[in-house]
């Protein structure tokens, strides 16, 4: 069986960055307009790691919706919705964790690699074990072809796949098998060089007014062994330079390499020319923006249609469930 639709999703964890925009969102907005797409917050799976002060969660739901129409989505081209209000989800969970062998859960590396790096928090929890059975629920209840993840999320989306082939076997051929879309631009990284992150506080936030961000630029560290200003760059090795290939058109991008390396062009004009990019290209962000949150109403029917409109297909998918698993009562 095949379609053209696509299913992803994000937790509700705080304020976008532009890591999250280049190589996430971004490869959402063009899927909008190339088929079906069902976008949506992921409040359970963010229960998985913050289940002793849940809270903040909730403030967290619209702010990710906004984001979101602001970078681009618009809820007259894709169905924008919530994880904890089409309860489906909920019910595939349970029936898919009856035949996902503790093993497959117990080895999957983002498992292992968390319960190893993330102290603070307890992640000896049946919940977080079953992390990737709860977003398989998610993807297969709508049997989309493509799910477009970051690198980090491949390790779940084979176990979805490996998840739905097991159901198929048992019941007989009805779950999509999805496949992967990674983000064909490259990767946004922090203003240090590592991943941008929040804790790394490396990071631009998608809302984060210039005034912010310009003390912020102007401290990026370039190429290190270009110590006078009249030696010449090397853009392969500056924090800076992936940014343009980002931001800045490419006319302009070859103009700024050809500067560097013959030291026609210094750093710091380089970095002026960068915060023109940036600016240009949050501007319309900011003002989509401010004017969601002068609305507030907006993101709650946004979600209330969307979320209605997830349910039936999740509903439609899981009578089909019920029935070969002899649960249509
Ligand atoms: N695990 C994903 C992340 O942390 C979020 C997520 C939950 C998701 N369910 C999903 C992504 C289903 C794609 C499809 O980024």
């Amino acid at each position: 069986m095949s379609n053209n639709r696509t299913v992803s999703g994000m937790r509700p964890t705080g304020a976008l960055h532009l890591g999250h925009y280049f190589g996430v969102l971004k490869n959402w907005v063009e899927m909008q307009h190339e088929m079906e797409a069902f976008f949506f917050v992921a409040d359970w799976h963010a229960l998985t790691s913050d289940f002793a002060d849940p809270t903040r969660i909730k403030g967290f739901v619209p702010e990710l919706v906004m984001d979101w129409v602001a970078s681009g989505l618009d809820p007259q081209k894709c169905t924008i919705f919530q994880q904890s209000q089409v309860k489906q989800h909920a019910e595939l969970h349970l029936l898919l964790s009856m035949i996902t062998p503790l093993g497959w859960l117990e080895r999957c590396p983002t498992y292992k690699e968390q319960q190893q790096q993330i102290t603070n928090k307890d992640l000896g929890n049946y919940g977080f074990l079953g992390y990737p059975v709860l977003m398989a629920s998610d993807i297969l209840i709508y049997r989309p072809q493509w799910v477009p993840v970051g690198q980090d999320q491949l390790p779940h989306l084979e176990m979805t796949r490996e998840i739905c082939r097991r159901f198929n076997h048992f019941y007989g051929e009805y779950l999509v098998e999805p496949q992967a879309r990674l983000t064909p631009a490259a990767k946004c990284p922090g203003l240090d060089g590592r991943k941008m992150s929040k804790s790394y506080g490396n990071a631009i936030h998608l809302g984060e007014p210039m005034e912010d961000i310009i003390p912020k630029v102007r401290g990026m560290k370039t190429d290190e062994n270009r110590l006078r200003r009249n030696d010449p760059g090397n853009p392969e090795v500056c924090n800076l330079f992936p940014y343009h290939v980002l931001m800045t058109a490419e006319d302009r991008q070859a103009e700024i390499r050809q500067g560097c390396t013959s030291a026609g062009l210094g750093c710091v004009d380089c970095k002026k020319i960068l915060l023109e990019s940036l600016e240009r290209f949050l501007t319309p962000i900011h003002e989509r923006r401010r004017e969601l949150e002068s609305r507030p109403d907006t993101v709650w029917d946004i979600l209330r249609d969307g979320n209605a409109r997830a349910r039936e297909e999740a509903e439609r998918t899981m009578e089909g469930v019920r029935q070969r698993l002899s649960f249509d009562f």
